[in-house]
């Protein structure tokens, strides 16, 4: 590149994913890829999407679909194809397809069509392009142990088959190792039948039983959802919540929101349906402060949120202990009162579970007060508590966070924060003669 080229390098932006960068290090990231998506000339730019992200740390677990794929191959073949209704699961799956022996042929080609496609994605390294020296080792296996639809209201579903067990410890050790796991939309049982599975639900079951930090579906009706949602970008609901707005016609994205929902509140940290048809949008998403796509969380379930006055015992019932032993600052609750639009608050079934400030001093902010209650703590609450607050400081110009801790620097260290020169920070003469010993730490966020 010309110094006159650098000019279009996006510096600021690349600054600026940093936090995010640091923050997906090592997560899991379920990714469902839908069947349409897998035939659009976008599809290898996702894979140079996918590689970066694998390349940053990111632990990617891929399911892809393959419903139209198997449709085609069928009409192809002449093999008519029937879908059913089961009593119970109308709703959830608007149509269940009733897989005969004579369609496994056609499935089993499907199959591995599809996985040497993607394989092939991964394996190119072409000089000059995103890929060029990109070493993913990409495995696809028998990662889905399945058990027979069954015959439901005398419909035998054949070759049709449920989740019974998604074997995560061989996929967390291929994880491990930076290998990039895909997962298809079948399963075999212990008597080594294959059986044809709902590729969204192996990807939601697949995200719970890792208890992934993400579910992702690229899915290409992202519009009409936002259409239909009023164009929100993140909701908090449960199932049925989401579900009564959707119309009829958006069946599979229906299927998708509730299984969103199921996964968020079984475990998985958030979940996101972001466009397939858009160049990037996956990026955009994971580094955007903004995002591309929804955003689904679960309402009831430890939402971080501002405080509110309301919440001020709970906060001080959660630090009186941590104050008592000289952890943290010593705060009444006047003092709680007063500072309260500082504060934020990991909320579990209407408990103050965690608690955080942030104090903003122009392009400074002072994280302090971060407490986790005893019972959960080690699953990660502070770590997203901190990132929640790293995106409310960047988003109000905020360049660098810095925090006071006694016991905690290592906590901060491993967050990406940095040992720094107290006479750096804003914080008043008082507040320095009273300094119980802590140490600074700092992190820059552009
Ligand atoms: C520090 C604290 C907020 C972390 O909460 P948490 O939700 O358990 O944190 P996370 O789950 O995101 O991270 C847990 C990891 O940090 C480690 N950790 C926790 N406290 C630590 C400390 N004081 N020093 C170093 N590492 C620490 C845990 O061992 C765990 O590591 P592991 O995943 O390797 O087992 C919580 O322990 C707490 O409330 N401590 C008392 C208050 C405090 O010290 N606050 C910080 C000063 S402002």
């Amino acid at each position: 590149m010309s110094f006159d080229q650098q000019n279009d390098f996006p510096l600021e932006w690349l600054r600026h994913t940093s936090p995010y960068i640091n923050t997906h290090r090592g997560k899991t990231f379920v990714v469902w890829l839908s069947d349409e998506l897998l035939d659009r000339e976008l599809f290898k730019h996702l894979i140079h999407d996918l590689t970066l992200l694998s390349h940053l740390g990111i632990r990617l677990v891929l399911v892809h679909g393959m419903r139209s794929q198997i449709d085609e191959a069928l009409k192809a073949n002449n093999i008519q194809t029937t879908f059913a209704n089961p009593a119970g699961t109308q709703g959830e799956h608007a149509e269940v397809r009733i897989t005969t022996s004579e369609m496994l042929p056609s499935v089993h080609s499907v199959l591995g069509n599809i996985r040497s496609q993607i394989e092939s994605a991964f394996s190119t390294g072409l000089p000059n392009t995103p890929m060029s020296g990109s070493r993913v080792t990409l495995c696809s296996g028998n990662f889905v142990v399945a058990k027979p639809y069954g015959v439901r209201d005398g419909i035998d579903y054949g070759h049709t088959g449920e989740i019974r067990k998604v074997r995560t410890q061989t996929i967390n050790d291929l994880l491990n190792l930076g290998i990039i796991v895909l997962i298809s939309p079948v399963g075999y049982s212990p008597t080594g039948e294959l059986f044809n599975l709902h590729a969204e639900d192996v990807a939601t079951q697949t995200a719970i039983d890792l208890t992934a930090d993400k579910l992702i579906f690229l899915h290409h009706q992202t519009d009409e959802l936002a259409a239909a949602l009023g164009n929100t970008r993140e909701i908090s609901v449960g199932p049925h919540g989401v579900q009564q707005v959707l119309p009829d016609e958006l069946h599979r994205l229906k299927s998708v929101v509730h299984n969103c929902a199921t996964a968020c509140q079984r475990g998985v940290n958030r979940c996101h349906i972001v466009s397939s048809l858009q160049d990037g949008a996956l990026l955009k998403e994971i580094f955007t402060r903004d995002g591309s796509g929804l955003l689904i969380d679960s309402g009831n379930y430890d939402s971080i949120r501002p405080a509110t006055h309301r919440d001020v015992a709970g906060i001080k019932a959660l630090i009186q202990p941590l104050i008592n032993d000289g952890i943290l600052l010593d705060r009444s609750e006047q003092d709680l009162e007063r500072k309260i639009s500082e504060f934020f608050v990991a909320e579990r079934e209407g408990s103050v579970i965690g608690c955080a400030s942030l104090t903003r001093y122009h392009t400074q902010a002072e994280v302090g007060c971060l407490a986790v209650h005893p019972d959960f703590r080690a699953s990660g609450k502070a770590t997203e508590m901190l990132q929640h607050l790293i995106e409310e400081a960047a988003a109000e110009g905020c360049k660098q966070l810095f925090a006071l801790s006694t016991r905690s620097g290592d906590w901060f260290r491993e967050q990406g924060f940095v040992p720094g020169d107290l006479a750096t920070v804003p914080v008043d003469e008082s507040r320095l003669a009273n300094n119980r010993g802590s140490k600074l730490y700092v992190l820059d966020l552009a």
